[in-house]
């Protein structure tokens, strides 16, 4: 067996349905789930109609690299949602279509470390657990960037040692972050561009929340942004990961994509050709179609808002939360140990959240999720509206005995 296998630790899901064992909830009350990031907005019917439409399709392979429309379709789209200039982005050798960030995210870590046993992967903490996954099976060590709130929520970079940086072969981000929905702005990303630059390492965005964001007028940039206004117009060192799952709530269909340095991405395709990893064509069409239509998650992401809207304001009176820059999640303090807060909200109000020290690690003797939980606005307003109710009235009743 692959003994690094056992260096991966249990996914954030299983220690939750562990910790909720045994565990009876009110049986008057119905489950709200919250806890995981599974977008549950009704999919768009112009994304079905044209998979149907397509079913036929699936007595073929279909190629790896993914059909030339499909891959201009990502590329126009990226285009028109980071106001790049027309054709910035070469449909034919920047973009490779994937199935969900999840396993595009995982392989490409394979890609880019070598077998250098002193090899680190730079990741914010807390963490989406693939980049941690996916470090350990390439064999480099991950190294975690606390977020906090004395940090905006976005790894300090400034305060990584030089040695670090010495090591590092890959720097993930996530923007807007998860759980704590902040935006790194451009200049943030500029400036991880010098130390990629002066360090040697590759940066990968994981960019698959960047439609979901609360203040219009304040849309997550992108990492291509800052390559243009440091004039990479090749993305030297630099990936980026969109995904269709959030932003039009299709996370079944298994679509996305990653952009970027062609001679990244020309590794990525042979990699990928092993891998084994093609689109199905009717995925492929229906991604087309959902990559070249705006409208749809613009409606979206006012539903997202509508919830933020809706339940901070009932949570303030109870909780230290705050509305988050993008992304979908709340995560507050909860003033106790996440575990127990989870436990026992569960037992009390039939309610799942997820306490936030699963999706990170002890560094510098901080784990920057403990006390907190992360709650996921994914259901339907008036659940979400009911959730935060239901938390409420735990917490008064708490606080009364
Ligand atoms: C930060 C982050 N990246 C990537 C993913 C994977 O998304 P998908 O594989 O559906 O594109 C998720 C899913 O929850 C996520 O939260």
């Amino acid at each position: 067996m692959n003994p690094r296998l056992e260096l991966l630790h249990a996914y954030p899901f299983e220690r939750l349905a562990r910790l909720k064992a045994g565990v009876t909830p009110p049986a008057e009350l119905a489950h709200i789930a919250m806890s995981i990031g599974e977008p549950q907005h009704e999919p768009p019917a112009f994304i079905l109609d044209t998979l149907r439409d397509n079913l036929h399709r699936l007595g073929s392979y279909p190629p790896t690299i993914g059909s030339i429309e499909l891959r201009a379709a990502a590329a126009r789209w990226l285009e028109r949602r980071f106001s790049l200039p027309a054709n910035a982005v070469n449909a034919e050798t920047m973009v490779l279509p994937v199935n969900g960030t999840r396993e595009a995210l995982f392989a490409f870590v394979q890609v880019v470390v070598d077998q250098n046993p002193d090899a680190l992967v730079l990741m914010p903490n807390p963490f989406y657990q693939i980049y941690e996954g996916a470090s350990l099976l390439a064999g480099a060590k991950p190294y975690f960037l606390n977020t906090t709130p004395a940090t905006g929520y976005l790894p300090d970079l400034d305060a990584v040692p030089a040695e670090v940086w010495k090591r590092c072969e890959l720097l993930f981000l996530c923007n807007p972050g998860n759980p704590a929905g902040a935006i790194a702005p451009r200049a943030y990303l500029e400036h991880a561009l010098e130390l990629a630059d002066r360090h040697d390492f590759v940066i990968a965005v994981d960019e698959c929340y960047a439609e979901i964001y609360l203040n219009d007028n304040n849309p997550p940039p992108s990492l291509l942004q800052a390559c243009l206004t440091t004039g990479r117009n090749s993305f030297t060192r630099c990936v980026v990961f969109h995904s269709l799952s959030k932003r039009s709530s299709v996370p079944g269909l298994r679509s996305g994509f990653v952009a970027g340095d062609p001679a990244l991405m020309s590794r990525f395709l042979l990699y990928r050709t092993y891998h084994g990893s093609a689109m199905a064509v009717p995925t492929a069409m229906a991604s087309i179609a959902a990559w070249n239509e705006d409208t749809h998650a613009v409606q979206n992401r006012r539903l997202y808002q509508q919830k933020f809207q809706r339940v901070v304001p009932i949570l303030a009176s109870v909780l230290n939360v705050t509305h988050p820059d993008g992304a979908f999640y709340l995560f507050p303090d909860v003033g106790d140990d996440d575990e127990r807060f989870t436990r026992d909200l569960f037992a009390s109000q039939n309610l799942t959240v997820l306490p936030s020290s699963y999706l990170a690690r002890e560094m510098n003797g901080l784990n920057p999720g403990r006390n907190r939980v992360r709650i996921s606005l994914t259901a339907n307003v008036e659940q979400c509206v009911a959730a935060a109710e239901r938390i409420r009235s735990f917490l008064l009743k708490r606080k009364s005995t």
